[in-house]
């Protein structure tokens, strides 16, 4: 892909939620010198864009700032972006037995994995003592005693986190606030659970305790429930080794640091992670505690600012003294935060500019729900066409990795750009890879159109393009239509 910026003569939109190397100017947006009017002529929309630049940059500030950053890839599983983030000095979180299969495909380092989770299953477990990752955060008391028995089983002594809830509030939204004591995630301080499993942990003979965990919410924009946070664990940590002469070396704080979607200002990284770490050291002195090695698992904070999503626009609707909505090519299925969460989002367009005046509207996606608002009641020009590209800024986190094929739509592709150059890390989902799951009943080859067979019956689908002329013609009961075949054409 050749580099062409967009003249930079004018910054619209102030840099906030978009990628340091995003530009936009007369020519429309750009991101690392590549023009997202191109980006989208060559990958189709919906698409996202990753700056790469801007990742490494995330992931050597979270490296340098504490002793241990795990980057939660939850926020967004890539294999590229599994690479950078070990490349730039982080470890690894994951959340599930999936999201470390595909960190060890991606050829991480097991020594730098962390396992957390609140219903890990017993093959999850196996899959995490085999491999031989760093740590295991347990949840609960009976997880402890399964993966005692697990690690025993295979000769083998696992070192774990144990994950406390802490009682204090994130000031977040409820869906992701997990430091209350009202939450499934982990065991609480108050009324002596956690101290009992901690004790459980000490003695397990399979088990190395090296120290807690907690995790207080996510997109936190403040300092405070941070710095609250490391008190009532400092204050745990301190009746831990009262009563059970325990000293634990790791205090892992979670992540939960926020990202810019619209005007947020989170505190610098540096800044909150020198506000912590004072916090811890000072707090370590008057308790009499070794200081412990600490832990953060940004996911939001290291990615939600480094993609954007480019759309195309389909159609502009004005409904007189009620809404004027604009839909594009995407919506709940590549991005649920909005249904999900009421997230809000800065849009902008990234075609070359032709000024037209402001007006408000109502971005929606393509998919069957009324729900489905991708920005409610955003600022955008009134000469708005079909074809028409916009880009919504921060979607990093959160919205692939939560994307859905709901209506048969296809993921979007992801392209990194970077130095004037793009590269595609995930390619588009075509219509056949929405096919892969089906099942036919055995000797039934009516659900294929005629001429396909199965691989397990020794054949190979070929690939299709939404033009290929026999996937429109196939027919029969059960029979992938014309509509399906073409996915997002729908
Ligand atoms: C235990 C734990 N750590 C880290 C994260 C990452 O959070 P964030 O993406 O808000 O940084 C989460 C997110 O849910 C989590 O549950």
């Amino acid at each position: 892909m050749p580099g062409r910026n967009p003249p930079p003569d004018a910054a619209l939109p102030p840099a906030g939620p978009w990628p340091i190397t995003a530009a936009f100017g007369s020519g429309g947006l750009g991101v690392a010198g590549v023009a997202a009017a191109e980006l989208a002529g060559e990958h189709g929309t919906p698409l996202l864009v990753v700056d790469e630049d801007h990742v490494r940059r995330r992931c050597r500030t979270f490296a340098g700032a504490f002793p241990r950053a795990l980057y939660a890839v939850k926020a967004f599983t890539s294999r590229r972006l599994v690479r950078i983030a070990q490349e730039e000095g982080m470890g690894l979180l994951v959340a599930s037995g999936g999201e470390l299969a595909a960190c060890l495909r991606a050829g991480a380092d097991p020594a730098r994995i962390a396992f957390h989770g609140n219903n890990k299953s017993d093959e999850e477990l196996e899959l995490a003592v085999a491999t031989g990752i760093d740590l295991v955060i347990a949840d609960n008391a009976s997880e402890l005693a399964r993966l005692d028995a697990i690690a025993s089983g295979t000769g083998r002594r696992q070192a774990v986190l144990f994950r406390v809830i802490p009682g204090v509030s994130a000031g977040t939204h409820s869906f992701v606030e997990t430091g209350e004591l009202d939450s499934k995630f982990g065991t609480p301080i108050p009324g002596g659970l956690a101290l009992r499993a901690v004790a459980q942990a000490a003695l397990a003979p399979a088990l190395e305790l090296r120290g807690i965990h907690a995790h207080v919410g996510s997109q936190i924009v403040r300092a405070e429930p941070f710095l609250s946070a490391v008190d009532v664990l400092l204050d745990f940590m301190a009746e831990v080794r009262a009563e059970l002469g325990v000293e634990l070396p790791v205090l892992d704080l979670g992540g939960g640091f926020g990202a810019v979607y619209t005007d947020e200002r989170p505190p610098d990284v540096e800044e909150v992670a020198a506000a912590m770490l004072d916090r811890v050291a000072e707090g370590c002195r008057r308790r009499g505690l070794p200081v412990p090695e600490v832990v953060v698992e940004p996911g939001r904070a290291v990615v939600a600012n480094a993609v954007l999503t480019l759309y195309r626009v389909g159609s502009v609707k004005e409904i007189p003294g009620v809404r004027n909505f604009v839909a594009v090519d995407g919506g709940m299925s590549d991005n649920i935060r909005p249904v999900l969460y009421g997230a809000r989002y800065t849009v902008a367009v990234a075609h070359p500019v032709r000024r037209g005046a402001p007006r408000t509207v109502t971005v929606v996606g393509k998919h069957c729900e009324s729900g489905d608002v991708l920005a409610r009641d955003v600022d955008l020009p009134d000469d708005l066409a079909p074809g028409d590209l916009l880009a919504f800024a921060a979607t990093g986190a959160y919205g692939y990795s939560m994307a859905s094929n709901y209506n048969r739509l296809g993921r979007p592709a992801v392209v990194g750009v970077r130095d004037g150059r793009a590269e595609v890390w995930l390619r588009r989902e075509r219509p056949e890879d929405l096919d892969r799951l089906e099942v036919d009943p055995e000797g039934d080859g009516s659900a294929r159109p005629a001429g396909l067979t199965s691989r397990a019956e020794g054949g190979s689908i070929p690939p299709q393009s939404d033009t290929e002329p026999g996937r429109r013609t196939a027919g029969g009961p059960g029979a992938t239509s014309s509509r399906e075949a073409e996915g997002r054409a729908l």
